[in-house]
Formats: C-alpha cells, sequence, structure tokens
C-alpha cells in the first residue's frame, strides 16, 4: 500500500511507505479516524475554559486566564510512544494507554489562579477527574513546575457519546516561560553541556517560582486596596 494517497507528510513525519509494515499503515489509517475524537475532546475542555474566563472577567474585571492553546498528538507521535512503551499499535491501546492524546495548556496570570480555573473546571458536572500531579508544590527535580489533571469529558456525535480524557497543563506565564525554553535548550544542548546546564536550568525555574511569589503578594496587596477585587483564593 502506497501512503502517498492521505495525508502522508502529515501522518508519517518523515518516515516513508518502504520503512513501514502494511499493518502499522492500517493502524495509522484508524488513527486518523479517531483523531477528530480527540479534537472535539480538546475542543470542549477550551470552550470550558473561554466561558469561565469571560464570565470571572464579567464578575470581577479581570481574566484569570491569560491564554489556552490546545492540540491533538500527532498519529507518528502516538505510533513513537506506542513503541517506546511496547504497546499495541492499535487505536484500542492508543485509547486506553496514552492520556495525552488531547492536550488542554492553560496559562494563567498568577499562582492562585491555577487553583482557582482547575476548582471551576472541576465543578462541573460533565468533567470527571482521573489524575491531577501538582508539579508546582512539588516541582520535577530539574525545577519543572505546572499543575497536570487527566479528565475525561463527554463528546456528543451523531449517533453515540463517547467520554474521552483530556490532558490539561495549567501554569503561570513564567512558569511557560521557562517550561518552552527548557523544552527547546533539551534538545540542542550537546551532552558535555547538559550537567552545567540542567544546574542552571534548575536555578532559573527557582527564581522563576520566587518571581511568581513576589507577582502574587504584589496582586494580593493591589485587591487588598479595591472593593471589586476577590479574596485570595486559600482554597487548595
Ligand atoms: P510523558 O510521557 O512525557 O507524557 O510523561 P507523563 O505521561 O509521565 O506525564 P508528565 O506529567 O510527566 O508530563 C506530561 C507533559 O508535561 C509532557 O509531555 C510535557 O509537555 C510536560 N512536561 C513534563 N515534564 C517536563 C519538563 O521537565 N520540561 C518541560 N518543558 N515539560 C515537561
Ligand atoms: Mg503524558
Amino acid at each position: 500500500m502506497e501512503i502517498s494517497d492521505f495525508r502522508a507528510s502529515y501522518l508519517f513525519d518523515g518516515i516513508t511507505g518502504e520503512q513501514l509494515p502494511e499493518e502499522m499503515i492500517k493502524a495509522m489509517r484508524s488513527f486518523i479516524s479517531a483523531e477528530n475524537l480527540y479534537v472535539s475532546a480538546a475542543r470542549e475542555i477550551v470552550t470550558k475554559f473561554e466561558n469561565l474566563n469571560s464570565e470571572f472577567k464579567y464578575t470581577y474585571e479581570r481574566n484569570p486566564i491569560h491564554s489556552i492553546n490546545a492540540r491533538a498528538k500527532t498519529p507518528a507521535s502516538i505510533v513513537r510512544k506506542l513503541q517506546r512503551n511496547g504497546l499495541q499499535l492499535t487505536v484500542d491501546s492508543a485509547r486506553k494507554h496514552l492520556t495525552d492524546l488531547a492536550g488542554v495548556r492553560v496559562i494563567c496570570s498568577y499562582v492562585d489562579d491555577i487553583y482557582r480555573v482547575k476548582d471551576m473546571l472541576l465543578s462541573q458536572d460533565d468533567v470527571t477527574l482521573v489524575r491531577m500531579s501538582d508539579y508546582i508544590k512539588n516541582p520535577k527535580p530539574n525545577g519543572y513546575r505546572s499543575l497536570h489533571l487527566i479528565v475525561t469529558v463527554p463528546v456528543f456525535q451523531a449517533t453515540k457519546t463517547e467520554i474521552v480524557a483530556v490532558e490539561i497543563q495549567i501554569r503561570t506565564i513564567a512558569m511557560d516561560f521557562w517550561a518552552s525554553l527548557e523544552h527547546e535548550l533539551a534538545y540542542k544542548l550537546e551532552e558535555k553541556d547538559r550537567k552545567s546546564a540542567s544546574k542552571e536550568l534548575k536555578a532559573c525555574a527557582d527564581e522563576i517560582a520566587s518571581l511568581d511569589i513576589k507577582m502574587q503578594n504584589l496582586y494580593n496587596i493591589s485587591i487588598s486596596e479595591t472593593e471589586s477585587g476577590i479574596a485570595p483564593n486559600k482554597n487548595r
């Protein structure tokens, strides 16, 4: 089977047809049909965050969310992850074992906003929390900070309703700045520079965390002086 007959460049990300067994090409075909489901699930979650943000803006005259990004994991990336983990190359196996097929990243202004938008999302009836990892309270050894949630949300299709998992990362602008550059550097750094760079990166992450605390404190002072502000979120 020729792989050039269906969105090959997007799907295979540089891998050619001769390198792939027939059944993998078939599997990737079925990934495409599942992809729509994950795009829809991510869209559902994005809409929820957008609605919460605009309601919050109306009530408190500011946005807790700075920006939102969504992505569906590419089929090539799904296959790589399944192979890396020694899992079957099927859509069912991907749906069962990979919780990041749909991903949403929410960037907040302040640290307290992260927990506030998390609480607002999880209080919705159709959102179910599967797992939460708080890498803000417990940063990764390299300094990575972010609040990670795996939730499920129903996706209403023409003939059925599917319950779909979405991975959500919520972090501040400052945490996102660090994570973006750390991710980029990880690919670029030569082996010999890795050790000293990772020390520096950890130090940068800690400085950024203390900046976030300072900005949060400034914000708390600013709202304690205005009647329209809301009290800092103590409910974590
Ligand atoms: P993955 O197999 O990478 O998906 O890890 P996981 O399923 O064990 O989940 P984890 O919560 O560790 O990471 C999920 C996602 O968070 C990653 O795909 C990245 O987007 C992000 N992430 C986690 N750790 C780091 C890190 O050290 N640096 C950066 N830049 N991003 C990270
Ligand atoms: Mg993951």
